[in-house]
């Protein structure tokens, strides 16, 4: 009999909760015993665990968030957390880790199976910015709930004749903005692999009012940022809130979390101030937020997150560790933890490209 750790790390997601049942169902199978580790790193530091049940999942499978709790909490910031985690990882007589996360949570991983620790990684995250796996569980929600708000947002547009600019998340990359925009027919999108002028993106609003059409919808990802380095008015703090970060992001303060990010937000406000100036139309912002990470997961992410489960106890049967499930064509992979963290999948130029034909 082995005894399991699970945690969730990082920011959640929909579609944990589904992953966290099927790591349970599936190791129930084998006579396991699954310990759920309580908000991420954290509660592997400081000994904070409960046994997980087929009681304690169930009813769990369309729940929004994670039961276990989650944490940004970076344990290699500090040599003795690390130690605390090797002794705890014994102490509870833990056979394995399954870890849940997006790429800081699971370099925390990579790192640890270096050093000995029997761990197994599954992609979590909304932004779907994780090499190797085609899709990330969680991203497929984000996207429905993204696209469900552009459609909303167009009937509000078209009756006041406004711009609306709605930011969404995406800290590295535009894979919310790119398919919800194309799927919600947004006018322009604008993303951190693709930085952006903004006389350009003007020019071609302009050409679409003079066709006659009177409003417009433009995707910002959180992330995005413009081409030249004097974007007017971002960095005079009179005139608007935001701070300028690293690499000309905007941000809402200037404090770095635990893996040296700072909290983006405010290039939409940044650009509709722009855009006012430019074409003298009323613009107005919808910034989603943690909305696009709440609430219960679609059919599809609950099917991707089950899937995931099953294949990272299978992982672990085989004692195959150090390594990230992944989904390439509609086949469950496995792929290193190191590959799956070494850097951010970008968005899909093809993609975007169709995503370009719509703008204007
Ligand atoms: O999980 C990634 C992400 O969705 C990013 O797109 C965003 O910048 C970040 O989470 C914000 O999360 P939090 O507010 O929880 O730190």
């Amino acid at each position: 009999m082995k005894k399991i750790g699970v945690l969730t790390g990082g920011g959640d997601c929909p579609g944990l909760n589904a992953v966290i049942r099927a790591v349970v169902r599936k190791s129930i199978q084998y006579d396991w015993e699954i310990i759920g580790i309580k908000n991420g790193w954290k509660g592997l530091i400081n000994g904070e665990m409960e046994l997980l049940t087929d009681y304690s999942v169930s009813g769990i499978l369309p729940k929004g968030g994670t039961i276990i709790g989650t944490s940004r909490t970076n344990p290699f910031t500090n040599k003795e957390d690390v130690q605390r985690i090797v002794e705890n990882i014994k102490n509870f007589g833990l056979d394995a880790l399954v870890v849940i996360g997006g790429d800081d949570t699971l370099s925390v991983a990579s790192k640890l199976y270096k050093i000995g620790i029997s761990v197994v990684g599954i992609p979590k995250t909304i932004d779907n910015d994780l090499s190797g796996t085609d899709y990330t569980f969680g991203f497929d929600t984000a996207v429905s709930i993204v696209t469900e708000a552009i459609d909303r947002l167009h009937t509000t547009a078209e009756s006041h004749h406004r711009v609306i600019v709605v930011e969404v998340m995406g800290r590295h990359t535009g894979w919310i903005a790119t398919t919800a925009g194309i799927a919600g027919g947004a006018d322009e999108i604008l993303i951190p692999e693709v930085p952006f002028v903004i006389e350009d993106v003007c020019q071609r609003l302009k050409d679409r009012y003079s066709r006659g059409k009177k409003f417009s919808i433009i995707a910002v990802a959180e992330g995005a940022y413009p081409k030249a380095e004097d974007f007017p008015n971002t960095n005079n703090k009179e005139s608007s809130n935001q701070n300028i970060g690293e690499a000309g992001l905007i941000t809402q303060t200037e404090e770095k979390d635990a893996f040296g990010h700072v909290r983006l937000g405010g290039i939409g406000h940044t650009l509709a101030k722009e855009i006012e100036k430019h074409m003298m139309v009323e613009t107005r912002v919808t910034v989603l937020g943690h909305v696009q990470r709440g609430g219960t997961p679609t059919a599809h992410d609950r099917v991707l997150a089950t899937r995931f489960g099953v294949a990272a106890v299978e992982l672990i049967k085989d004692e195959n560790f150090g390594k990230m499930v992944a989904l390439q064509g509609n086949k469950i992979v496995h792929i290193t933890l190191e590959e799956a963290t070494s850097k951010s999948k970008t968005v899909d130029m093809e993609l975007y490209e169709i995503a370009k034909l719509f703008f204007g």
